[in-house]
C-alpha cells in the first residue's frame, strides 16, 4: 500500500506563513525530486482557501483539522464536512487528541464527524492513543480498542478510511513508543479491522507523535505503519519533505 505523510499544521501561520510554507512545499514538488508516498496538508480552516489554491496541481492533498457533525445549520463557529469539500478538501482529521482533551470530544462525537465526513466525500484521518498514565497502566489495549469501536463509523469502505494512532504522550514531546510498540499497537488495530471489513489491509494506520526526519525511517518501516501524521515538524518544509522521503 503506498503509504501516507499528513502535516497537522494545528493552529499555526498567518497568511504570509502557510503561503511560505506551501510554496516551498510546491517548490520541492516542481522539482521532481518527489517521495515514494502521498502527500496531504492539514493547515488551520482560514488558510485553505489560499493553500490550497497553492498546492493546486502538485500531487499535494488539503486537509482539515476537524469537522461538525451537520452539514449546516446554527453552529457558530464550527466548519461543516461538505465546505471542507467545498473548498478542496480530501482529508478531515477528526478526533485529535487536542480535541478529545480541549473541547471534550467524546468517541460518539468522534464517529458522528467521521461519518459526517465521509457523506461529504472525505476521508476521515480517525485519531486515537492513550494517554501516560493509561500507558503506565497497562491499559493501552483497552484503550485503543474502546476508541476504535467507538469512533468509527457504523458502515464505511476500509480504503476510505484513515487511522492514526498518536499516544497522546508523544506528541509534541520528543518521545516515542519502541518500535515493538508501535508494532504491536498497529498489527492489534489491524486484527481489530480484520473482524470488521473483508479489506481491513486496504485501510492505511498512521503514527503519530514526534515524527521527525530522524526517525521517521525506522518509524516508517515497521510494520502495519502505512504512513505518519506529522505535526511540528510539518511547520518546516524541509523536514516535512525530509520525513517523506524516508517512506520505504
Ligand atoms: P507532533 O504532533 O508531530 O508535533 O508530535 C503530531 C500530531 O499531533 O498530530
Amino acid at each position: 500500500m503506498r503509504k501516507l505523510v499528513a502535516g497537522n499544521w494545528k493552529m499555526n501561520g498567518l497568511r504570509a506563513d502557510g503561503l511560505a510554507l506551501a510554496r516551498a512545499l510546491v517548490a520541492r514538488a516542481a522539482a521532481g525530486d518527489n517521495p515514494d508516498c502521498d502527500l496531504a496538508v492539514c493547515p488551520p480552516a482560514t488558510l485553505l482557501q489560499a493553500v490550497g489554491d497553492t498546492i493546486r496541481g502538485s500531487g499535494i492533498a488539503l486537509g482539515g483539522q476537524d469537522c461538525h457533525a451537520e452539514p449546516a445549520g446554527a453552529h457558530t463557529g464550527d466548519v461543516s464536512a461538505p465546505m471542507l469539500r467545498d473548498i478542496g478538501c480530501s482529508y478531515v482529521i477528526v478526533g485529535h487528541s487536542e480535541r478529545r482533551t480541549n473541547h471534550g470530544e467524546s468517541d460518539a462525537q468522534v464517529r458522528a464527524k467521521a461519518t459526517a465526513a465521509r457523506a461529504a466525500g472525505l476521508v476521515p484521518i480517525v485519531c486515537i492513543g492513550e494517554t501516560l498514565a493509561e500507558r503506565e497502566g497497562r491499559e493501552t489495549i483497552a484503550v485503543i480498542e474502546r476508541q476504535l469501536h467507538g469512533s468509527l463509523p457504523e458502515k464505511i469502505e476500509a480504503s476510505k478510511l484513515v487511522i492514526a494512532y498518536e499516544p497522546v504522550w508523544a506528541i509534541g514531546t520528543g518521545r516515542t513508543p519502541s518500535d515493538a510498540e508501535v508494532a504491536a499497537v498497529h498489527a492489534h488495530i489491524r486484527g481489530l479491522l480484520a473482524a470488521r471489513f473483508r479489506s481491513a489491509g486496504e485501510t492505511r494506520l498512521l503514527y503519530g507523535g514526534s515524527v521527525k526526519p530522524g526517525n521517521a525511517r525506522e518509524l516508517l518501516g515497521i510494520a502495519n505503519v502505512d504512513g505518519a501524521l506529522i505535526g511540528g515538524a510539518s511547520l518546516v518544509a524541509a523536514d516535512f519533505w525530509a520525513i517523506a522521503q524516508n517512506c520505504p
